[in-house]
């Protein structure tokens, strides 16, 4: 098989090429990404000259480009999006252009040369915001609320391929997903910010006042989820893939990976909260497990050990994601230098 994966040198993108390769070494694999700052061709510096492996530099709201790289592919997985919320809240442009545009872009052209699969790759956000203290999980039929620029850009997303099955009969799946943990992340999220402030000797922070709920799944975990769709799913389908751990708030998170890295409660931060911040995320994946027979693999704290482990292990690759555009990002953000 020929995979055309969009966004492969970001953070799921690369875990899920490494799983590829190595699940599937008689597979072709073909990434189109553009690198923005969250792509990194580090993250796939090891596999950069392999025969059944090829890098296009481009844009998905190309059309020329999404072409060249689509055609002779027998399915798509489309990772490419921009993903962090934050960002979404500062400038939301870039956000509808490639999350919505480009997916339209992507699905065009898959229409166009009759691509055999498209998986479309979402996220748990697209749902809106459950109270916190409840026991309410969203299923795969829940209405969509998103209340984020970045959330409403890939429920706009999810639209579009749902429409693209409906209507011309594109053979066309979804995955929402829980929020990943994991290598190669890039560290404006959560975890890895924490893991690479705490190992420059810097404070982490939270977002006041912390009680704010998140599912975390370890990358692989995803990655298999994914495999598993693409080979059994069914067309037009959308699945839940979260994890099975109890729910954490934030604060907890981040208290957890003080404990894994050996260190106090003093390099906690409360700082402003981000505006139309959502609460809690709970995603109910029975369909998933009895449809498909996914189960997550790693627990949280097997995934919060590997992570920090990683981030540790390889200083050189965040120090340079963290330097110059970044510094700028950190100081908007924030309202202060790292
Ligand atoms: P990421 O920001 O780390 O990587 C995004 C990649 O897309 C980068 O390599 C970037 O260069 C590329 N890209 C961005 N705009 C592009 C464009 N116009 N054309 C081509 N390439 C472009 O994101 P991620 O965290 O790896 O997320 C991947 C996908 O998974 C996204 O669709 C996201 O919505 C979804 N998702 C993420 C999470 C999570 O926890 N990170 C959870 C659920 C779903
Ligand atoms: P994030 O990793 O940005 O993922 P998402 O917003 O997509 O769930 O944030 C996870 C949670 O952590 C979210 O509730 C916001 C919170 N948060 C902080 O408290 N401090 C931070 O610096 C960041 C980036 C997030």
């Amino acid at each position: 098989m020929r995979l055309l994966v969009t966004g492969g040198s970001g953070f799921i993108g690369s875990n899920f090429i490494h799983y590829w390769m190595d699940v599937h070494p008689d597979d072709s694999l073909v990434n189109l990404d553009k690198l923005t700052y969250a792509g990194n061709p580090a993250n796939l510096r090891d596999i950069e000259g392999s025969e059944n492996y090829q890098f296009i530099h481009g844009d998905i709201c190309d059309e020329k480009i999404a072409e060249q790289a689509m055609r002779g592919c027998d399915a798509v997985v489309h990772f490419a999006a921009e993903s962090h919320v934050d960002r979404s809240i500062l400038s939301p442009h870039d956000f509808v252009r490639t999350n919505v545009l480009g997916t339209h872009v992507l699905l065009e052209t898959a229409r166009k040369l009759k691509i055999g699969r498209f998986h479309h790759v979402s996220t748990d956000e697209v749902f809106g915001s459950l109270p916190l203290g409840s026991r309410e999980h969203w299923t795969e039929n829940t209405a969509y609320n998103p209340r984020s620029p970045y959330a409403a850009s890939k429920a706009g997303a999810d639209h579009l391929v749902r429409a693209y099955h409906t209507t011309y009969g594109l053979a066309a799946t979804i995955s929402n997903c829980a929020n990943n943990v994991g290598p190669y992340m890039f560290p404006e999220k959560l975890i890895p910010l924490a893991i690479t402030n705490l190992l420059e000797g810097k404070k982490v922070p939270v977002y006041t006042p912390g009680n704010q709920v998140r599912e975390w799944l370890y990358v692989t975990d995803h990655c298999r989820a994914i495999d598993l769709i693409l080979q059994k799913g069914s067309l037009g389908e959308t699945y839940f893939v979260g994890p099975d751990n109890p729910e954490y708030t934030n604060l907890e998170i981040v208290k957890k990976i003080l404990g894994t890295m050996k260190l106090p409660e003093t390099q906690i931060e409360f700082v402003t909260d981000r505006p139309g911040h959502d609460q809690r995320y709970a995603l109910d994946w029975t369909k998933i497990k009895t449809e498909l027979g996914w189960e997550p693999e790693v627990n949280l704290d097997s995934a919060l050990k590997q992570t920090v482990d990683w981030y540790s292990n390889n200083q050189d690759w965040w120090k340079q994601v963290k330097s110059g555009e970044y510094q700028k990002y950190y100081q908007k953000q924030y309202g202060r230098s790292l």
